[in-house]
């Protein structure tokens, strides 16, 4: 626990994003988590995933930008993987998942508004396109925000996805307001070091309070999206499904790129529709230390592979 909040206060100090990335070595670790610095090396990962029947959405690195023009870059870089994305001709199976903080939603005077203008013509370029954009869910500060971009977005686009995470204390009022028709919602614990305020502290309860989101998802009308590894919550996931006589093209499980990718092969050949959310860019650190947070484990992968440099 200790480990993982010194973790997640370093994925956002400047100082030691410079110190990290710019170990040579650290690229080697970076490779398991993100599929490449480029466009071109996130279609190849689309490409690769594609036979073995596992869906995509696209994430293009980055958050917490400081100016508009930052932002504005943000907009036509997603503009860039849909077009990219286009002569796959995979539809629904290649989205794309976007942080309204690389919009610019943390700007002073207007950040919201302007996150919600420029993420606008992503979401339209991608109904366009016939597929969807996913927002993923920030710290606590951003949530209201986020869900409320989501609700205006939905107008026009209803097939575009929120996240809740269950660490938070308020998911499950926010689950029940969001297991309506047509919505697409992904459920996960949360990546995000939240106070006592706000968010259980001990893995039990995030665990549990992840099962009674999920319940409220899987018997309702909406696309539940079960965005995680863990084999408990899979394995509940699928028995709500038989439970609630779910149709297999009704819901999907999300996993992230470059974990567990044997299981998500295994999934999407035994007919659970699944999806790989692949990261790329070269705004990479903040993702990174997040999934050093999740795992002691790939703490010390990380720190074997600086020692055998
Ligand atoms: P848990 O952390 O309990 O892990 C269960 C098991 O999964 C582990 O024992 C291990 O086997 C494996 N595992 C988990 N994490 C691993 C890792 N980093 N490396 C290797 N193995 C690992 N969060 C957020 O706050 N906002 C968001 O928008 C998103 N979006 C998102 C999309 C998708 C598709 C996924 C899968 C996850 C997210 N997350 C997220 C991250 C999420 O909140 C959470 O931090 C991770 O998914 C880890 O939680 P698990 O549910 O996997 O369980």
């Amino acid at each position: 626990m200790v480990l993982q909040k010194a973790l997640l206060a370093a994925s956002r100090r400047p100082a030691l994003r410079r110190a990290v990335t710019g170990t040579p070595a650290t690229r080697r670790v970076v490779d398991r988590f993100v599929a490449g610095e480029s466009l071109d090396d996130a279609i190849a990962a689309v490409r690769a995933l594609a036979p073995d029947g596992i869906a995509v959405t696209l994430d293009h690195l980055g958050e917490d930008v400081t100016d508009r023009a930052q932002a504005l870059r943000t907009r036509d870089a997603y503009l860039a993987a849909l077009e990219a994305l286009a002569p796959l001709r995979l539809g629904p199976a290649a989205e794309v998942s976007v942080k309204l903080s690389a919009f610019g939603q943390a700007l002073p005077d207007g950040g919201h508004d302007l996150a919600l203008e420029l993420v606008r013509p992503v979401v339209e370029a991608a109904s366009a396109a016939g597929t969807t954009v996913t927002l993923d869910m920030e710290d606590h500060r951003t949530v209201d925000s986020t869900l409320a971009a989501v609700a205006e977005l939905r107008k026009e686009h209803p097939a575009t996805g929120a996240v809740l995470q269950s660490m938070l204390h308020r998911t499950v009022d926010d689950a029940k307001a969001l297991a309506v028709s047509g919505s697409r919602v992904r459920l996960v614990k949360g990546a995000y070091d939240e106070p006592e305020s706000v968010a259980h502290q001990r893995k039990r309860d995030v665990d549990a309070a992840y099962r009674r989101s999920l319940e409220i998802l899987m018997s309702g009308p909406g696309y539940p999206m079960v965005g995680s590894h863990d084999p408990a919550m899979l394995q509940r996931a699928h028995e709500l499904a038989a439970q609630h006589s779910r149709a297999a093209n009704s819901w999907e499980v999300q996993m992230l790129y470059g974990i567990r990718p044997d299981e998500q092969r295994r999934l999407a050949a035994a007919g659970t529709r699944v999806r790989a959310y692949v990261p790329y860019g070269a705004d990479w650190y903040g993702y990174f230390m997040r999934r050093l947070a999740e795992r002691p484990a790939n703490v010390a992968f990380f720190l074997r592979s600086l020692a055998t440099r």
